[in-house]
């Protein structure tokens, strides 16, 4: 857990860190954030992130609490505080505090922002896929039309994570009513075909444009893998070489079986071994 959270201005211990109840994220998870991770105290990736909270906050008109430059020095002012080396920072912006009410307030209330960072051992993940990869379950993916938006809206992505965790599965991969892959509840899913052509569905088809994503598509293209953008159904998935997941907090994660059903020979694969230790070496740098 955080020690120190930022909120709206002040630093505090996070036993004392509270918002408001009528805070429209609280009422109506009318709200967005980013994760980023942290790596030998470095934001991985920051500016696509900032980036991506910026566009997040367009769509839905919450106005930036401040800009980007006082925003970095905060970010990095939460890291140094909790003394992270390697971690997760969370940032969430809210439209604000109001009267409950389903309209965007008549006036535009300040909105509200909060930061957390907690330690997570890279280390330990990264050598957990090079060597064993996770299970996953397929669920079905009941989300809204707007999933390109990183809002704190997550019920579904949370019902769909706990019902994989139920059935044995680290994480859920979600289908569309065709049976097309959509993404993880907090991924990118990814899968390598007979001839060794990654394949992952593309972000102008409702999922979230992971920043995960974005750099292990540029470090494939760098090693000469052929990378295709298009839906791939479960089946297709369950008969390929290889699957993987990408995330801030998993990096490239195998995804050894799917439902039971082994995926290639049911150990990490060549392809994804190439890409955990290109991505590696990417935040090492
Ligand atoms: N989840 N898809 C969904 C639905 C996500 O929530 C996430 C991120 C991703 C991967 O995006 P990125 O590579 O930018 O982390 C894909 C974060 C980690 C979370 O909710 O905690």
């Amino acid at each position: 857990m955080s020690r120190i959270a930022y909120v709206n201005g002040a630093y505090v211990p996070t036993a004392e860190a509270f918002v408001h109840i009528d805070d429209r994220g609280y009422q109506f998870a009318d709200g967005v954030y980013e994760g980023v991770s942290i790596r030998h105290g470095k934001l991985i990736d920051l500016e696509p992130h900032l980036d991506r909270l910026w566009r997040s906050m367009g769509e839905l008109q919450i106005i930036a609490p401040m800009e980007r430059g006082p925003m970095r020095l905060v970010l990095a002012e939460v890291v140094r505080r909790n003394r992270i080396k390697d971690g997760f920072l969370y940032l969430q912006i809210t439209r604000g505090v109001a009267p409950r009410d389903h309209p965007f307030p008549a006036e535009t209330p300040w909105p509200a922002m909060v930061v957390t960072a907690k330690r997570l051992n890279f280390d330990a993940s990264i050598e957990k896929a090079l060597t064993k990869g996770v299970a996953a379950s397929s669920q079905p993916d009941i989300r809204w039309g707007r999933c390109d938006i990183k809002s704190t809206s997550l019920l579904p992505n949370i019902l769909a994570k706990q019902a994989a965790r139920e059935a044995g599965g680290f994480e859920a991969v979600m289908y569309d009513k065709d049976g097309y892959v959509t993404e993880g509840s907090s991924t990118n899913i990814w899968m390598v075909d007979a001839e060794g052509t990654l394949v992952t569905r593309s972000t102008s088809d409702n999922i979230l444009p992971g920043i995960t994503r974005a750099t292990v598509k540029t470090i494939a293209e760098e090693l000469q893998i052929k990378v295709e953008e298009r839906a791939f159904t479960l089946d297709e998935a369950k008969d390929a070489a290889e699957m993987f997941l990408t995330s801030s907090t998993s990096c490239a994660m195998p995804i050894v079986t799917l439902d039971g059903q082994r995926i290639g020979d049911g150990t990490p694969g060549p392809v994804a071994k190439r890409l955990i230790e290109a991505y590696k070496a990417f935040m090492d740098a």
